[in-house]
């Protein structure tokens, strides 16, 4: 770096969940030459379960996050299986977490595209702050923010029956689960999951016009050629409860697949970088500067052969219609994908319910101790790895989590770096500039303070500095 250098930066990051800041570095020239996604806390986590005894994890490690508890809950419980030595839950666990999972996959997305995305797909990036939020849709599209509420809701309320509670639950114990879902509990969702599937049909149609209306300009914002990364089925369906590891390169070819997720180890690698406590995966055989990847809704579409849900796969088709069956590069096609996952996760949801299983009263597996296991799990966000070792006092001595915001975090500083060559001009921080960052971010959806292992809230402030670090303009986010 030049020692003419001048930072900008942005921090916090709004409708982001959790907490971050963004540095834009000039050079000499005044031009960017890079952006740096910042995280400022650090949680220690991973040292914090240790010595605790492993069936306590799958509940203590939703205190990670406020935002994202039950992909946490299940990642541990996963991997407590393997601890427990089951391979295979009875079907009635099976089911009583799938439908848990999706049920969380559906209010996350929901609250994601109604409550944070939402504003900027339908008013665009130069509507003033004023407008641009929830409370702007709530006024001008009365209806939709009625949906994100309900819709947000019910899969709330299916948390609830299936983990106990709507954030730090107990539902899913090493080995199986402590309880299944009444034939009451199942009617009521029943009663009210068209009326879901309905809502998810719209959230799919408005982001999906929106990326076509938007075409050549999305093009320009944040569009770059990267490896995708997701769990797929044995036979290549999109699967976000379980499955093995596959990559897929820039032109869609294969770079491994059907992986065994207990060695992902051998397969990934983490740099880290001296100004973020965020780590920088990578596929270790391609290195640091070629291997890193997405993950979430956008590298799951790409990299799954099919969705198993009639109306997601017909959207599924569609989406990759446009990119003539190659991989899709926008990082505003999150969206669009993402709303593709809402609707299979209504569709998985309402099948499940239909399924007797979920009253059955098997509810746990047994098997062999075990010293070392992994739980991986495709999270709202992208793929989840919880890594833990247990003595024989029963003690967790290692805990490894790379949680998926951390994957994303290079092309998030991509996607900004992108952004900012493209729209910052001069010395002063514009309000167009400071939207298009938070946009850009936000279509990853980040779970910040999952990244951290920390909690907290914080507000956007963007600060410019001359090439001696004096602050020469300085701009906060409404
Ligand atoms: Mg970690
Ligand atoms: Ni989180």
């Amino acid at each position: 770096m030049s020692v003419l250098t001048r930072k900008i930066t942005i921090d916090p990051i709004t409708r982001v969940e959790g907490h971050g800041k963004v540095t834009i570095l000039l050079d000499g020239q005044g031009r960017v030459s890079q952006a740096r996604l910042h995280i400022v806390e650090f949680r220690g986590f991973e040292r914090f379960v240790q010595g605790r005894p492993y069936w306590e994890i799958p509940v203590l490690v939703q205190r990670l996050c406020g935002i994202c508890p039950v992909s946490h809950h299940l990642a541990a419980a996963k991997a407590m299986d393997g601890i427990v030595g089951v391979d295979k839950l009875t079907p009635t666990a099976e089911k009583i977490r799938r439908l848990m999972h999706y049920a969380q996959i559906f209010q996350s997305h929901a609250l994601h595209f109604f409550y944070l995305a939402s504003p900027d797909l339908l008013f665009g990036f130069d509507a003033e702050p004023t407008v641009r939020n929830v409370i702007g849709v709530a006024i001008k599209h009365p209806e939709m923010a009625v949906q994100g509420v309900t819709m947000r809701k019910f899969g709330q309320e299916i948390i609830k029956a299936t983990a106990g509670k709507k954030i730090h639950g107990t539902g899913a114990v090493p080995g199986g689960v402590n309880k299944s879902l009444s034939k009451e509990e199942r009617d009521l969702f029943l009663r009210d999951i068209d009326q879901m599937i309905a809502g998810c049909r719209s959230a799919l149609r408005i982001a999906k016009n929106y990326t076509l209306d938007h075409l050549a300009e999305l093009s320009e914002f944040g569009a770059f050629d990267s490896i995708h990364l997701s769990l797929v089925r044995e036979d290549g369906a999109m699967d976000l409860y379980h499955g093995n590891l596959r990559a897929i390169g820039s032109g869609g070819q294969i770079i491994f697949d059907q992986v065994n997720y207990q060695t992902y180890f051998d397969l990934l690698s983490e740099e880290v970088k001296p100004w973020s406590y965020m780590k920088f995966p990578f596929i270790s055989k391609l290195g640091s500067e070629a291997g890193w990847y997405r993950v979430g809704p956008l590298a799951r579409i790409n990299a799954c052969d099919f969705i198993d849900t009639p109306e997601a796969e017909a959207a599924r088709k569609e989406f990759k219609a446009l990119t003539h069956g190659k991989p899709n590069h926008l990082t505003m096609a999150y969206h669009w994908a993402r709303m593709i996952e809402l609707l299979h996760a209504g569709e998985r949801i309402k099948a499940l319910l239909l399924d007797p299983d979920l009253q059955g009263d098997d509810l746990m597996a047994v098997g062999e101790r075990r010293e070392e296991s992994v739980g991986m799990i495709e999270a709202p966000r992208g793929t989840l790895i919880h890594h833990y070792r247990v003595d024989r006092h029963d003690q967790v001595t290692m805990a490894n989590l790379i949680v998926s915001t951390t994957h994303n975090n290079t092309p998030m500083n991509r996607a900004v770096t992108d952004v900012a060559k493209k729209f910052l001009s001069g010395t002063t921080i514009t309000e167009g500039l400071l939207n298009r960052i938070e946009v850009a971010i936000r279509a990853y959806d980040p779970c910040l303070s999952c990244a951290t292992h920390a909690l907290g809230q914080m507000p956007l402030l963007v600060e410019l500095r001359d090439g001696e670090g004096r602050l020469i303009d300085r701009k906060i986010s409404e």
